[in-house]
This record gives structure tokens, sequence and C-alpha cells, in this order.
């Protein structure tokens, strides 16, 4: 163990399972104290209790990622109870994969909520309690801390994927979001950078079942599979600490050589 993200308060998203149930333990095992939002209550709380078994400090808020209002929940968790935040991971995600002559309006809209304006929330309301301290810091020439936001797109949103136009076009914008945040808020040393992970969860083991389709799909990777959470969850960990202090605005693609 070592304490790369030591007292760091990390909110995480969707952290109830898969992706961002690693990255919750990584963040722990590096010292940092969590905020585990997923809307699945129960499942947070059994990664809180995993994050406290090995000592770091957790607690769960369960808004539904998607709205303002839940956004300023998950950042009223981190302020009553840890006074601050310091790195934002913008991981809940959904799929409701369709082609598209048969994607219902519902369809579209739940997974543009989900990913791509509940991103959006997020950083805006984090931001918006990052702004006056860090204007004041830097003012007073000691913007030494560092202020950190890892987002989370898809090999879909930058290649595009048969049957996900609702999720390529929500994990495209993900990629807008993150330049153009990285471009407005460089000046006040906050970083905003997306993993693009490929990794066997919930989410993508349904792709594998059939195995002449599994067997095609895997031959697009590089590396020949699906890695695990725990081998994406490093680069958010390297993304959320100061060893990353001089990189922002940057799609990581941590999927096993697929988009090459
Ligand atoms: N697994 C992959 O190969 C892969 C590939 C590309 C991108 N991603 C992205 O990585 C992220 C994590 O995916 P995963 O594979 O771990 O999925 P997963 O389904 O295993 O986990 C997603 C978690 O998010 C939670 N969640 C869903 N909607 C939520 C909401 N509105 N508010 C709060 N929590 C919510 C779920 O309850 C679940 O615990 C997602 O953004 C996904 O799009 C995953």
């Amino acid at each position: 163990m070592t304490s790369r993200l030591q007292d760091r308060i990390c909110i995480i998203t969707g952290a109830g399972r898969g992706i961002g149930r690693a990255v919750a333990l990584a963040f722990a095992a590096e010292g940092a104290r969590l905020v585990i939002n997923d809307v699945d209550a129960s499942a947070a709380k059994e990664v809180a209790a995993e994050a406290e078994s090995i000592g770091a400090r957790a607690v769960i808020n369960d808004a539904p990622i998607g709205s303002v209002q839940s956004a300023e929940s998950v950042l009223a968790t981190a302020l009553e109870t840890f006074g601050d935040v310091d790195v934002l991971v913008n991981n809940a995600g959904i799929l409701r994969d369709k082609m598209l002559h048969t994607m219902s309006e519902e369809d579209f809209d739940l997974v543009i909520q989900v990913h791509l304006k509940g991103t959006w929330a997020c950083g805006r309301s984090v931001v918006q309690h990052w702004r006056p301290a860090a204007k004041k810091e830097k003012e007073a020439g000691e913007l030494t801390r560092y202020r950190k936001i890892v987002n989370v797109t898809s090999p879909s949103g930058l290649i595009g994927a048969v049957g996900q136009s609702n999720y390529a076009a929500a994990k495209m914008g993900i990629v807008g979001l993150t330049k153009t945040w990285a471009k407005e808020l460089g000046g006040l040393q906050i970083n905003v950078n997306a993993v693009s992970p490929t990794a066997l969860t919930a989410m993508t083991e349904p792709l594998l079942e059939d195995p002449v389709a599994a067997e095609k799909r895997l031959a697009r990777f590089a590396l020949g599979r699906y890695g695990s959470p725990e081998e994406i969850a490093p680069t958010f960990v390297y993304l959320a600490s100061a060893d990353s202090n001089y990189v922002t605005g940057q799609i990581v693609c941590v999927d096993g050589g697929l988009v090459i």
C-alpha cells in the first residue's frame, strides 16, 4: 500500500460494482477518503465496508446521477462528511442498446441523462464549489493544491458502435466536456481527463454469452481479451494523483488495444 491519495476526498459515482467499485477500493488503498455514490444503496454500503476494512474512511450517497439535484446531493455528502472535495470521478452509467430504427425516445433520453447530463451536472456542482477557493489561492500565489476530474468515456465514444447510438452520443459528448473543461479550468490548476476502458463487468458480461459473437468481439482487442476492473483502476489512481499534475484534456484508453 502506498499513499498517493493520502487524505484526498474523492467522489466516485456508480461505485457499487464494476469499474467504479475497483476504483473506490484502489483509492482506499492509496489513503483516500471516499464518497461512494450508487443508485444501489446496498451495493454502495458493501463497497464502503470493504474500503473501511482496509483503513479508509467512506460514506455512501445513493442519489441517481443524471440531474443537478443529484449532483448537489453528492457534493453535499462530501462537504457534510469531510468538509471539502479534491477529486471527482464521473463513472455512473447504464446501457439501453438498440438499433437506431428500434430505439425508443425513452432509451435515448435515459442514456443521455445518466451519462452526459450526469457528468455535466456533477462537474458543474464541484467546479462551482472549487472556483472561489482556487481563485483566492491563485491571487495569493498559493495555488499548490491540486483538484482533479476524471470522466469515463468508452470506445463507443471514440469510434461508435452498432446498437449504441444513444451511448456513443453520450460518451462522445463526455469527450467534449473533458476537453472543454480542461481548457476552461487549467488556469486554476484543475486537471480534467477521461478514461476509455474495457473490462468484464455486469455491463459487458452479456456481450460474451454467445461464443461465436464473443470470439469475434475478442478478436478486435490487440491483447485478445477483456481486462478486469482491477486492471483499469490504476489509471484512475494516476489521473487522480499528483503524478498527473501536468496531464489535462486527455482521453486515456485502457482497453487492451481495442482502439489503436
Ligand atoms: N465495462 C466496460 O467494458 C466499459 C467500457 C466502456 C465504458 N464503460 C463505462 O464505465 C463505467 C462503469 O461501467 P461498468 O462496466 O463498471 O458498469 P456496471 O454496470 O458494472 O456498474 C455501473 C454502476 O453504476 C450504477 N449506476 C447506474 N446508473 C446510475 C445512476 N443514475 N446513478 C448512480 N449510479 C448508477 C450501477 O448501479 C452500477 O453499480 C460506465 O460509465 C460505463 O459506460 C465500461
